[in-house]
């Protein structure tokens, strides 16, 4: 790769869910550097420069620093759990960053929870590391459980069960086991949703000097919620994994009153965390789940939602999050009349909808000024015939 006098963006993660932002990269007339641990992530074709290393490897990733030393300008990662590596390198290279130690509390499960612990409402939750512990804990549990792996996320280390079910010690060991790492789990009370609402949501906000700049809140459809029963073909919910999310839509469809509320969560958690102390631009996403009890934080984390999550449904909506993140990975700020140009939206609504096929996630979407029963009837239709999202038509 030559290095022109333009400057270079470290992206971390070269997913589809990160296709947006790289493209925008590119667009802008940056020079790209992608770490990513699949030889053919969708982002390559982007990338000048693609290395082949685990997004998590701090150690692997010490060969991009060396490389490319004293001429990356930004280290970020957007829609994957890498922040933590993203904020080392970019500590260790004088870049703009967030503290690392939020990094370490956001990737673990069971810190996060301690965290948060007497302090926003959380479910009743236990670190077991054997057999023995996880049978004492299961008798605090009535309403059913839930195990989890400490940092595995899409999902992939979550696991429910009825209060009377009780593993066997084989099969225990099989989840305690998994990752070797570890060899601790968290078991947590099951939460029961709400009723008749969209039982989570990903807010996302984005603090400059310490105060809320950007503030965004999006619906995640899951099986479990009636909404998608009614309007969604069956295929999509019936074989789903528990804690597998179908969807979203963004903006949220939850009343003004409600997302006041998580405004008001979001602050506090921003808070505690010390945004409200932290200079230039830092970003923090909660996934929140609308339990029976109220709003409760599922996790949080210091980077944006992406993808097809937030950026790229934001792109629809007129939001420019790929392009404010280049800013914030260089350590820029938003002048005031410029946050209307980043951050305000059309009045257009989109609906995305994910469906596995043998191991391949695809996505369609819906999306418009409408409203979200006619959305569903467009994307009802386009599952239909097979009308795919295809990133560069949306995204370009
Ligand atoms: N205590 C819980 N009760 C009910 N559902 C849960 C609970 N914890 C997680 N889930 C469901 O599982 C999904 C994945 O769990 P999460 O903690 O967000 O892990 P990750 O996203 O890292 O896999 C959540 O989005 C939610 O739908
Ligand atoms: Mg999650």
């Amino acid at each position: 790769m030559t290095i022109h006098n333009k400057k270079t963006l470290w992206m971390i993660a070269g997913g589809e869910m990160q296709i947006p932002t790289a493209h925008c990269i590119k667009r802008k007339g940056y020079n790209l550097i992608i770490s990513d641990k699949n030889p053919r992530a969708p982002c390559r074709k982007y990338a000048d420069k693609f290395f082949c290393i685990d997004i998590v490897d701090l150690e692997k990733s010490k060969s991009i620093e060396k490389y490319f030393k004293n001429k990356i300008s930004g280290i970020f990662t957007i829609a994957s759990d890498a922040h933590y590596t993203a904020n080392y390198f970019a500590k260790k290279n004088k870049l703009h960053h967030t503290k690392l130690n939020i990094s370490k509390i956001c990737k673990d499960k069971n810190l996060t929870r301690k965290f948060l612990k007497g302090k926003l409402s959380q479910p009743k939750n236990y670190l077991i590391s054997s057999y023995e512990d996880y049978i004492k804990k299961l008798k605090n549990f009535d309403k059913g459980y839930a195990l989890k792996q400490l940092n595995l996320s899409g999902s992939k280390g979550f696991y429910e069960f009825k209060s009377n079910h009780k593993l066997s010690k084989k099969q225990f060991s099989k989840i305690l086991n998994f990752n070797l790492k570890n060899k601790k789990i968290l078991i947590e009370e099951k939460l029961l949703p709400k009723r008749n609402t969209l039982s989570e949501m990903s807010a996302e906000t984005i603090w400059q000097d310490g105060k809320i700049i950007y503030f965004n809140c999006v619906d995640r459809i899951f099986p479990r919620d009636t909404m998608a029963y009614k309007n969604l073909p069956k295929s999509l919910y019936n074989d789903y994994k528990a804690g597998f999310e179908i969807g979203h839509i963004n903006p949220s469809l939850k009343s003004k009153n409600e997302i006041l509320k998580i405004k008001r969560i979001m602050l506090k958690l921003g808070n505690l965390l010390g945004y409200n102390k932290m200079k230039k631009c830092h970003i923090l996403k909660a996934d929140i789940f609308f339990s029976e009890k109220g709003p409760i934080i599922l996790e949080m984390t210091p980077r944006l939602s992406g993808g097809y999550d937030s950026t790229g449904s934001a792109i629809i909506r007129g939001i420019k999050l790929s392009e404010a993140i280049i800013k914030i990975s260089q350590g820029g700020r938003f002048k005031k009349k410029e946050l209307k140009y980043y951050f305000k939206d059309n009045n257009k609504k989109a609906l995305v909808i994910s469906k596995y096929i043998e191991n391949k996630r695809l996505f369609y979407i819906a999306f418009g000024k409408k409203k979200i029963n006619n959305l569903f009837k467009d994307i009802k239709l386009k599952i239909k015939k097979n009308i795919l999202l295809k990133n560069e038509k949306y995204f370009i």
